[in-house]
Parts: C-alpha cells; sequence; structure tokens
C-alpha cells in the first residue's frame, strides 16, 4: 500500500530550542526539515543535531544558482549526510542534471511553484503559464533531468500522479489537521493528502506550535495510517 511519511519542520530559532522539540516529540518522527533560518543561526551542527536523534534531514534550502556552484552545495550536503534536498526547478534543467550526476548524493527534490505565491505574485515574476500548466512543466523538466521528487501543493498531487506516477515522489507543506486561519490558505487535512497520493507531508507549525507537539505529532502519524 502507498505510504506517506511525515517531515516536521523544524522551523525553531536556535539548537536549543530545536533539541527541546524533537526531545518532546520523541522518537516516532523520522523525518525533519532543517531549512534557511535554522540553517543559517545554526549551521551543519542542526543537521548534526537530528543525526544524533536518529531521525533523517530534508535540507530545504532551496538552491537556485549556475550549475556548478548548485552541484558543489548538494555535494556538501551529501557529506554531511542528509536524505534530501531542495532546488528551485527554475534553476533549469543544467543544474538539475549537474546534481543528479554526483555519486552518493542525496535525494533532489525540486520546487515547483511556492505556495505563498498566487497567479499575479507569478505573472509579475514573469512566468507566464500560470500556476497549474508552470507546475506541471516544471515538474516533468525535473524529472527528465534528475529530480527524485517535487515540492508542490497538496492539490497539485492527484494531476503529478496522474502523469508521473511512482516515478516522480511527490512533498506537500500546507498541512493542516484543523484551520490555524494563518497564511496556508489552500491547507488540506494530513488524511486527504495521503488519500491524493502525497509520498512525504511537511508540518510546522500544527505540531511546533502545539501544547503538545508529541501527541499533535502522533495524531498526525495516525492519520496517515
Ligand atoms: O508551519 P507550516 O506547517 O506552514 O510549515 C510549512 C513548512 O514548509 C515551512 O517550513 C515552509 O518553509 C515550508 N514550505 C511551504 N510552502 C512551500 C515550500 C515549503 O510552506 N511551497
Amino acid at each position: 500500500m502507498h505510504k506517506t511519511e511525515l517531515i516536521v519542520a523544524l522551523d525553531t530559532p536556535s539548537l536549543a530550542s530545536a533539541r527541546a522539540l524533537m526531545e518532546k516529540i520523541g522518537g516516532g518522527v523520522k523525518y525533519y526539515k532543517v531549512g534557511s533560518a535554522l540553517f543559517t543561526a545554526e549551521g551543519p551542527a542542526a543537521v548534526d543535531l537530528v543525526h544524533k536523534h536518529g531521525a533523517k534531514v530534508f535540507l530545504d534550502l532551496k538552491f537556485h544558482d549556475i550549475p556548478n556552484t548548485v552541484k558543489s552545495a548538494v555535494k556538501n550536503a551529501g557529506k554531511m549526510g542528509v536524505y534530501s534536498v531542495s532546488l528551485h526547478l527554475s534553476g533549469g534543467a543544467d543544474m538539475f542534471k549537474a546534481c543528479a550526476e554526483l555519486a552518493d548524493r542525496p535525494k533532489l527534490w525540486g520546487i515547483t511553484v511556492l505556495t505563498s505565491f498566487n497567479e499575479y505574485t507569478l505573472f509579475r515574476s514573469g512566468f507566464r503559464g500560470g500556476i497549474d500548466k508552470t507546475v506541471k512543466l516544471l515538474a516533468a523538466m525535473g524529472l527528465e533531468n534528475g529530480a527524485d521528487g517535487v515540492v508542490c501543493s497538496p492539490l497539485e498531487v492527484h494531476r503529478l500522479k496522474a502523469v508521473h506516477g511512482a516515478k516522480l515522489k511527490l512533498i506537500t507543506p500546507g498541512i493542516r489537521p484543523v484551520s490555524l486561519g494563518d497564511d496556508q490558505k489552500r491547507a488540506v487535512t494530513p488524511a486527504e493528502a495521503r488519500k491524493a497520493g502525497s509520498d512525504f507531508i511537511v508540518v510546522g507549525r500544527p505540531i511546533i506550535a502545539a501544547e503538545d507537539p508529541a501527541a499533535a505529532a502522533a495524531a498526525i502519524l495516525e492519520d496517515l495510517k
């Protein structure tokens, strides 16, 4: 049966708060996301912390640069032993190809269109095809050039799975077990994401900001069964 894994976004300001959060959650969560805020504050120590906790790291630094530079960054991430890294698909085919050639590399997850974009902001950034078409084209380009998965809205999962099946892993933020009335406008529940076919869901505030993060994580893991 298709399995959906939980990645907890370690969106905490410091190593101490990240450690405290993981200790509260316990051992049930197998993947943590280290993003640019924690990484710029604490560096590779944040990655080590998750590894010492016994979990895998999705290093979400959203690389976007010339192929040679991104290839070096992905190589360094590989030396840290992370499970996956994110790269903007708009960085282009050559950037992905260069990274895909690396031996012993982390999984390459391509960012399609950020969920903070709407049609207007996407147009203003120079993309002329609209969100749906842009996501579809970027995902196909990524797969052709070595991406192992793409990060997309849960609302796009069904369509991308229909085209690419199991060849392309789909990683979805924008998950809300209950509405928090925050900046995730088009959120779905963990169970809805699982039914749509997400391979990984990324959850931050519903766990981090919960009174009982362990109970919040356990409820989501239950929902994913
Ligand atoms: O707190 P919340 O559950 O909204 O956290 C979602 C996480 O996923 C954040 O770390 C955010 O940076 C990330 N993310 C996102 N939307 C994307 C890509 C990543 O919300 N399109």
